[in-house]
């Protein structure tokens, strides 16, 4: 039996307004704009607003992806937003996205695969619309991590940033849309990435507070050498799946944490950087977001076009690590 070809069928993003630059962390902690920028290469992000959410980024996002794939809200029957930095620990942001935007026929759930989830929350749209179970599916991936980071730990404080994107997933014509996926996964048990407290194993307290573990903690080194391997490792396996090679790729689109990690990657891989499509001198790291956002930025700039071979590659906390490999269809 065949099965259907499903693939992007309408991509929107979303950015806050105000934006951070890296002079501006000079005035709050002990860094320089140089240092950022040459072990990094981000240059600014963006921040949410007091009175935003990750669910507001989101559903802009969405309203954007609805009206690129022109199809309407009620036309969606599953929403799927990766996310690690929820509007609240119970109820999930896919349902509050769902009000936003007038989704009344859709079933909602969150996902968290941090910094893969995007590409996690692709594959299951895909697994759920090949099965029948579902024909339209709202991808979305959102962050707010801009609240969820110390802003007085100059290890994390720098790097990251707020965004969302999102992608109507559907059945396209025959030869188009997602090729092949690889989802990984290896337990961080030493935790390197992780934010120790604030959830059940150890909830907020006066404690937790006084010692920020509310926050997100990082082992930078650690998470560097992680992701040098699965970045490539993760693009690999995806290929392969596709019976495809590096040199097959018209384009890639990493996870925007470090331009050194993806330079590293380039090297493995044995594709040229031109080929990278890197926007996080603009926006840092935006976990679940970033993919999206810099897909959506080469679309745009109708840098990628019907029937262009692309890479999606993720990695994060977990640890985890996915890429994907699509034939654009649009
Ligand atoms: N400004 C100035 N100095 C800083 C700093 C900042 N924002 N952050 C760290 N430093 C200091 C460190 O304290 C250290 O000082 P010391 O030598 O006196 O101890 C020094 O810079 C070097 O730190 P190091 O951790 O060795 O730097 P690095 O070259 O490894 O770069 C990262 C640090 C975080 C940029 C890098 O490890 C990295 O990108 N890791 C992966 C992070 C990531 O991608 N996370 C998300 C994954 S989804």
């Amino acid at each position: 039996m065949k099965l259907k070809n499903v693939g992007i069928i309408g991509l929107g993003t979303y950015v806050p307004e105000n934006i951070m630059k890296n002079s501006d962390f000079e005035k709050i902690i002990d860094t320089t704009d140089e240092w950022i920028r040459t072990r990094t290469g981000i240059e600014e992000r963006r921040f949410a607003s007091e009175t935003e959410a990750t669910s507001d980024l989101g559903a802009e996002a969405a309203k954007a992806a609805l009206k690129s794939a022109n199809i309407s809200a009620e036309d969606i029957d599953m929403i799927i937003l990766a996310t690690t930095t929820p509007d609240y620990p119970i109820q999930s942001t896919a349902c509050v996205v769902q009000e936003l935007i007038g989704a009344v026929n859709a079933a909602a759930v969150d996902i968290n695969a941090a910094c893969s989830g995007f590409v996690y929350a692709l594959t299951m749209a895909k697994a759920l619309i090949v099965s029948g179970m579902n024909k339209n599916i709202l991808v979305i991936g959102a962050e707010v991590l801009s609240k969820c980071v110390d802003m007085l730990d100059r290890n994390t404080s720098v790097l990251f940033g707020d965004g969302a994107a999102a992608a109507v997933v559907s059945e396209v014509e025959d030869g188009y849309g997602i090729i092949s996926q690889f989802l990984g996964s290896e337990a961080d048990v030493k935790g390197v990435l992780r934010t120790p407290a604030g959830g059940t194993r150890k909830p907020l307290s006066q404690e937790v507070l006084d010692e920020r573990s509310n926050f997100l903690q990082m082992k930078g080194q650690d998470v560097f050498k992680f992701a040098v391997k699965a970045l490539p490792k993760a693009t690999l396996e995806a290929l392969n799946a596709a019976g495809m090679k590096p040199e097959d790729l018209d384009m890639v689109f990493p996870h925007q944490a470090n331009v050194r990690i993806i330079e590293a990657a380039s090297k493995r891989l044995e594709i040229p950087m031109e080929k990278f499509y890197l926007n996080l001198n603009k926006y840092g790291n935006t976990s679940s977001a970033s993919i999206g956002l810099a897909l959506g930025e080469a679309l745009e700039k109708g840098l990628v076009k019907k029937g262009d071979t692309i890479a999606l590659t993720g990695f994060g906390a977990g640890l985890t690590y996915a890429s994907m490999i699509l034939k654009w269809s649009y």
